[in-house]
């Protein structure tokens, strides 16, 4: 049994944090890789008004893994999306991804939201037992949910329409 520390990130994590970020990106094979910036994560996740919320999980004092999550809603109520969690590969299989995973339930629980989401990738096969093991629900297969975006051009010439 690994001994381990889960606590909320704080401004000074930003660089580890943008590390585990690039190795996220590089695992699930992101062809452009993450377009965010040390700066970015301090001034949008640290600021007056946060976009997002993040914990950290140290082995020897040093961040092994981490997860960011934010609020949303809908009409079932408040529920957290999960952004990322990530534990670095040497830490695998030893319980932390779990431990991050329940301390985020735990927030979910105390805000009195209702539901944890997130999305993985089709071929992420390992993730997605792992999220299964945990009680998670394929919405894909039950309810047949596509995820869309917008973004680039098509963004771009929607907002040049807007009044
Ligand atoms: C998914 C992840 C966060 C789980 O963290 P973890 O610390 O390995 O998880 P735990 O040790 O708590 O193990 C939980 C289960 O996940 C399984 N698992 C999932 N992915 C694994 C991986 N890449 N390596 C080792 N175990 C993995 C374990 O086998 C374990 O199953 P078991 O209890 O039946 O043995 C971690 O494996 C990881 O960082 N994977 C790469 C990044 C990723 O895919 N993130 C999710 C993107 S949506």
């Amino acid at each position: 049994m690994i001994e381990y520390k889960i606590r909320d990130a704080k401004k000074e994590d930003c660089a580890v944090i943008r590390e585990l970020i690039q190795e996220l990106a590089d695992y699930e094979k992101m062809p452009d890789g993450p377009k965010v910036s040390v700066e970015d994560l301090e001034k949008d996740g640290f600021g007056e008004f946060p976009l997002f919320h993040a914990i950290v999980c140290e082995v020897n004092d040093a961040i092994v893994g981490y997860s960011m999550y934010f609020f949303i809603y809908s009409w079932a109520g408040k529920a957290i999306y999960i952004e990322d969690i990530i534990v670095r590969e040497l830490y695998r299989g030893k319980g932390l991804g779990t431990a991050l995973f329940q301390k985020v339930a735990k927030i979910a629980v105390s805000k009195s939201c209702q539901r944890l989401e997130l999305s993985v990738l089709n071929w992420n096969t390992a993730s997605r037992k792992f999220y299964e093991s945990l009680g998670g629900v394929d919405l894909t297969e039950s309810e047949g949910w596509n995820k869309y975006r917008f973004s680039g051009n098509a963004l771009l010439d929607l907002a040049k329409e807007s009044a």
